[in-house]
């Protein structure tokens, strides 16, 4: 009997184009990527979306500090964050701008369900507003008259359209209680419960006072607050309202599987005012909330006041994306906070990919190159003997497999690397104590043995590739695995690898660098 195939869909924030893309940016890009590539390496349909938030004051006031028009100015910098993703391979399927058309449409059209809902009214704002986060604050929550994040905050009086958020509060916290998987992890989780209980007011949802947003529906004198016009993106970005029977079936199908990525700054917003327009709207809510940590720079807050914004590009470009996927999934549990330095990059590349995955599979292949006429090596027992007489296989498909599946449905990817690292060592020292090289007259015992290594970088290879796709593709390609068997369901004895087919002159894949 076929399983049913299972959607799934992983977003990440769409990125305000006030600057360029830096280090925080790539993480949660990465984060989504390998999180999207697992999903599909599981034979899920899975769907990336990232994107771009390019409205509001921030911006506007970016653009005329740049001297550009804002539409000439987001066209820009909006080109970086997409080649952001293009060179760290994040393989989104999509890529959603909020001035795109379709965007905007959709942003009116939910902000008229809204209306017609009965929860949007107008009134006169008066409190506190900050350019930099894009966010109100009551005046309890100032501190030394700047905003909880240490951003500035500025006096707004106008007339402004409100959601009704207090009329949510108590659904709120009764879907807290009943999904206490909801947001992860679970500090974040209570923070969220807090804030709630603290009492909702009704949300300022537009602004007179500039222009560069979408205009409220029947009102051109408003701007849609840019936090509704980007958290609609989600829905905008799989086209939710469609009338096409086939395409509202797949939308519909990605949405009860959503899982948004987020920095644990923007937690609120997606935690407390996301599910209360989508409940307004009679749109079930999000599946899972997973809100990363922050990086700093050796040891300091990353900031543009303190000129130590981490650049990904160049970065990128010396050591290569997959040195800097591996990095920062590596470095630190989802959740946590990291300390980013090159360093570390380098200790961490140098130990890790090159010494131990690089090591085990260029000593093997390369032996196996010279002694075995340059293929897989023919072998004189059947391949469940082979298996039956390895405990590193066996304990593969018995206990590391599940463990990784298991890992991948909890989005627990930097736990899913211990395990791989695991299988490294434990198959490195399997070939010291075996050392095929010094069984050159027993030939079908060191056959065996060359055979049985590469079945295990077969499966190291395809257990990593989500998470360095670039070097691990390299392996396969050196041992000649199909292209289309490279998934976490080839990871069977059925799709051993081929005694006697050709091997490629195997090269080196993993560089060293210097320890700085
Ligand atoms: N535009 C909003 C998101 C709207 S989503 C509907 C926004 N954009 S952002 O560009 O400021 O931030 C995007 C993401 O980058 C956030 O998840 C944020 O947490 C993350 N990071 C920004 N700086 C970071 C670090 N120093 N470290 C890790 N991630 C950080 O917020």
């Amino acid at each position: 009997m076929s399983k049913k195939q299972e959607y799934f869909y992983i977003t990440t924030p769409i990125y305000y184009v006030n600057d360029k893309p830096h280090i925080g940016h790539t993480y949660t890009n990465i984060i989504a990527s390998v999180i999207n590539n697992y999903k599909k390496s599981q034979g899920v349909e899975s769907f990336f979306l990232s994107g771009t938030d390019e409205h509001g004051l921030k911006i506007e006031s970016s653009a005329r500090k740049a001297g550009l028009e804002p539409q000439e100015f987001v066209d820009k910098i909006c080109k970086a964050f997409e080649d952001l993703l293009k060179i760290t391979n994040s393989g989104n399927d999509d890529f959603i701008r909020t001035t795109s058309q379709r965007h905007k449409d959709f942003v009116i059209y939910f902000w008229k369900e809204l209306e017609k809902n009965g929860y949007i009214y107008l009134a006169k704002y008066s409190g506190y507003y900050s350019i930099r986060d894009e966010a109100f604050y009551k005046e309890e929550e100032l501190i030394d008259g700047k905003a909880p994040t240490g951003a500035d905050v500025e006096w707004v009086e106008e007339d402004s359209y409100f959601f009704r958020l207090s009329a949510f509060g108590d659904k709120l916290l009764k879907f807290y209680k009943e999904n206490p998987d909801f947001i992860k992890p679970r500090s974040r989780y209570n923070e969220v419960i807090n804030f709630v209980k603290s009492g909702l007011r009704d949300l300022s949802i537009s602004r007179t006072s500039f222009n560069w947003g979408i205009k409220a529906p029947s009102d051109e004198k408003h701007v849609i607050y840019v936090w509704l016009d980007a958290l609609v993106n989600y829905l905008s970005g799989i086209d939710y309202y469609t009338d096409n029977p086939s395409k509202k079936e797949k939308a519909n199908l990605l949405w009860n599987n959503v899982l948004h990525i987020v920095g644990k700054d923007i937690i609120k917003f997606h935690g407390i005012y996301w599910p209360a327009f989508l409940m307004a709207n009679n749109i079930a809510l999000p599946k899972r909330i997973i809100a990363h940590g922050w990086w700093t720079n050796n040891g300091e807050k990353i900031s543009k006041s303190l000129g130590n914004v981490i650049d990904p590009f160049p970065l990128i470009e010396e050591f290569g994306a997959d040195a800097i996927r591996y990095f920062l999934i590596r470095e630190i549990k989802i959740g946590r906070d990291g300390d980013f330095s090159k360093a570390r990059l380098i200790e961490r590349n140098n130990t890790e990919l090159a010494n131990k995955i690089g090591n085990l599979v260029q000593r093997i292949l390369s032996f196996a190159y010279k002694n075995t006429n340059q293929s897989i090596p023919s072998i004189n027992i059947t391949i469940d003997e082979i298996y039956e007489n390895s405990e590193i296989l066996t304990g593969i498909l018995e206990k590391n497999i599940p463990n990784i599946d298991n890992h991948i449905n909890k989005f627990e990817i930097n736990e899913i690397l211990d395990i791989i690292l695991n299988i490294v060592d434990e198959a490195n020292i399997y070939i010291d104590q075996k050392a095929p090289w010094k069984l050159k007259d027993n030939k079908d015992k060191m056959n065996i043995i060359l055979y049985t290594s590469i079945e295990i970088i077969r499966y190291i290879a395809i257990l990593i590739s989500p998470i360095i796709p670039v070097s691990a593709n390299k392996i396969l390609d050196q041992i000649n695995v199909p292209q289309h068997n490279r998934k976490l369901q080839n990871c069977t004895m059925e799709f051993h690898v081929k005694p006697e087919i050709k091997i490629n002159k195997p090269e080196i894949i993993f560089k060293k660098y210097d320890n700085i």
